[in-house]
């Protein structure tokens, strides 16, 4: 049994890369498992002692489809899971280019922290602050060095769990 997993959504496939840079630098100490939204059922979470959970945010939060997936997960199953929440967003400086923007991005931030709270609620254990990954524009592609920051993220929750 692959005990991590690490589910995660994407449009234009830049959280694909920072989930699929996580298995690399995850793989060479332990079993990875990782799907996509919509390949991914409660079931699939029997034996999972590490969850990893990641979306690009749209309108500042998670994905219709990764919202929903979690929304199905029963009360207290993630129960002695330890949990990471990850987004990928735009950079600061772009969401600077407008005033608008920037004043919803403050009242209601990022996919992450809301993912976070979700994974929370279901009963998981956070094991390290729920993490942004930067793209360049609306669709990317990533900023240089996001891949690195993402592997170096995920190696700080084996480390803990
Ligand atoms: C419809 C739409 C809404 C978006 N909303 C936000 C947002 O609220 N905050 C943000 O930082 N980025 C936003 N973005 C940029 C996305 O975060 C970016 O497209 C995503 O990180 C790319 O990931 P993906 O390639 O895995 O889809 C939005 C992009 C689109 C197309």
């Amino acid at each position: 049994m692959k005990n991590t997993l690490i589910i995660y959504d994407s449009v234009f496939g830049n959280t694909a890369k920072i989930a699929h840079a996580m298995v690399s630098a995850l793989e060479e100490h332990r079993e990875v498992d990782i799907r996509l939204v919509g390949e991914v059922f409660p079931e699939h979470l029997d034996g999972v002692k590490t969850l990893i959970v990641g979306s690009p945010t749209r309108q500042f939060k998670a994905t219709g489809a990764l919202d929903q997936f979690l929304k199905q997960i029963p009360a207290g199953t993630l129960e002695d899971v330890h949990v990471a929440a990850f987004d990928t967003r735009m950079t600061p400086e772009d969401v600077a280019k407008n005033k608008f923007l920037a004043i919803m991005v403050k009242f209601f931030g990022y996919a992450a922290e809301k993912i976070s709270r979700q994974l929370i609620h279901l009963g998981g254990k956070e094991i390290v602050s729920p993490q942004g990954f930067l793209v360049t524009g609306m669709e990317g592609p990533l900023v240089a060095g996001e891949l690195e920051r993402a592997a170096d993220w995920a190696l700080k929750i084996i480390n803990y769990a």
